[in-house]
C-alpha cells in the first residue's frame, strides 16, 4: 500500500507576470490531511497546480519528499471539481487506464479495476459510461482512477464543490474511509468550514490574493464522528467565519424591536457556557 510523502513549500512564491498570486511556507507531514481555505479567486487552485507540477514557481521551492515537484515519480495526483474522466470508456476501462499507466500487466487490470470500483461503492457499475453516471458517482470513478495510480500526496482541488449536501458528505465520508486504509498525504482546497473542519488535521487559512497563510488551525482529536455536533466544532467554526470576516462580529439589532446591550449579551453568551468538554 502507498505511504503518504512529506511536502514542503520554502519560500514558495508563485506569479502571473508581475502579479503576484501566492507566497507560500508551509511543511505537511507523511499521511496528514492539510485544507486550505480561501476567499474566491485567493490563489488556492494555483498552489494546487504548482505542487502538480503544472506551474513553475516565480521564487522559493515545493518538493515532495525532498525531490522538486513535477519530477517524474513524485507520486502526486491532482483531484478536480470537474471530474476529468474520459466519456467514451466505461468507468472500469478509465480505472483500467491509470493501471495501464502504472505498468498492472493487461491480463489484471480488468479485476484490479473492479475491486477498486467496488471499494468506492460502484459494484456493478463497472460496464457505464461517464454519461450514465451521477456526479457523485462520476467522483467515485475519479477517486478509483486516483488510488489506481498509487499516489502518495493527492492534491483535491473543490472536488465535492458541485455536489448536492447528501451526496458531497457520503463522499466527505468515503474520502476519510480510503485515506484510512492508505494513508496518503492530501491538500485539499475548499471554500466549505464544515468540509475543512470535517476531513483536517490542520485548516489554512489563506489571505485574499495574492494567498498568504493568515492563521493555521490544528484540530485536535480530528475527523472523529458526530464532531460536527459538538461544542467545540461550532467554536472553531464561528471563528474562522470571523476571521475570514463571513459573520459579523456583535451585529447591532437586526430588527427595531429591541435595542443594541441586550443583543449583544445574547450574541456573547452561548460561548460562556462550561467548557472541558474534550
Ligand atoms: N492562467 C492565469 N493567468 C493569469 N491570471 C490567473 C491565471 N490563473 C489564475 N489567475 C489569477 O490568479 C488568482 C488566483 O486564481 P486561483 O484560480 O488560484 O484562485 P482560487 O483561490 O482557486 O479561486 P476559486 O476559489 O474561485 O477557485 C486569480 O486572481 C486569478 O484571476
Ligand atoms: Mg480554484
Amino acid at each position: 500500500m502507498s505511504v503518504g510523502a512529506r511536502v514542503r513549500l520554502d519560500g514558495l512564491k508563485l506569479a502571473f507576470g508581475a502579479m503576484p498570486a501566492a507566497e507560500v511556507d508551509l511543511e505537511v507531514s507523511p499521511g496528514e490531511i492539510v485544507v486550505l481555505l480561501g476567499p474566491s479567486g485567493c490563489g488556492k487552485s494555483t498552489i494546487l497546480r504548482a505542487l502538480a507540477g503544472l506551474l513553475r514557481p516565480a521564487a522559493g521551492r515545493a518538493d515532495v519528499d525532498g525531490r522538486p515537484v513535477g519530477a517524474s515519480g513524485t507520486g502526486c495526483a491532482m483531484v478536480f471539481q470537474e471530474d476529468a474522466l474520459l466519456p467514451w470508456r466505461t468507468a472500469s476501462r478509465n480505472v483500467e487506464y491509470a493501471l495501464k499507466l502504472r505498468g498492472v500487466p493487461r491480463g489484471e487490470r480488468r479485476k484490479e479495476a473492479g475491486d477498486l470500483l467496488a471499494q468506492v461503492g460502484l459494484e456493478g457499475f463497472a460496464g457505464h459510461l461517464p454519461g450514465q453516471l451521477s456526479g457523485g458517482m462520476r467522483q467515485r470513478v475519479q477517486l478509483a482512477r486516483t488510488l489506481a495510480t498509487r499516489p502518495r500526496v493527492m492534491l483535491m482541488d473543490e472536488p465535492f464543490g458541485a455536489l448536492d449536501a447528501q451526496t458531497r458528505s457520503e463522499m466527505q465520508q468515503l474520502l476519510v474511509s480510503v485515506w484510512r486504509q492508505y494513508r496518503t498525504t492530501i491538500l485539499f482546497v475548499t471554500h466549505d468550514v464544515d468540509e475543512a473542519l470535517l476531513l483536517a488535521d490542520r485548516v489554512v487559512l489563506l489571505t485574499p490574493r495574492p494567498a498568504r497563510i493568515a492563521r493555521t488551525v490544528e484540530i485536535p482529536n480530528p475527523r472523529r464522528p458526530g464532531a460536527q455536533f459538538e461544542p467545540e466544532f461550532a467554536r472553531r467554526r464561528y471563528e474562522i467565519l470571523a476571521s475570514m470576516g463571513e459573520v459579523p462580529q456583535a451585529e447591532p439589532a437586526a430588527s427595531s424591536a429591541a435595542n443594541g446591550p441586550a443583543d449583544t449579551r445574547a450574541l456573547t453568551g452561548p460561548s460562556q457556557g462550561p467548557s472541558g468538554t474534550e
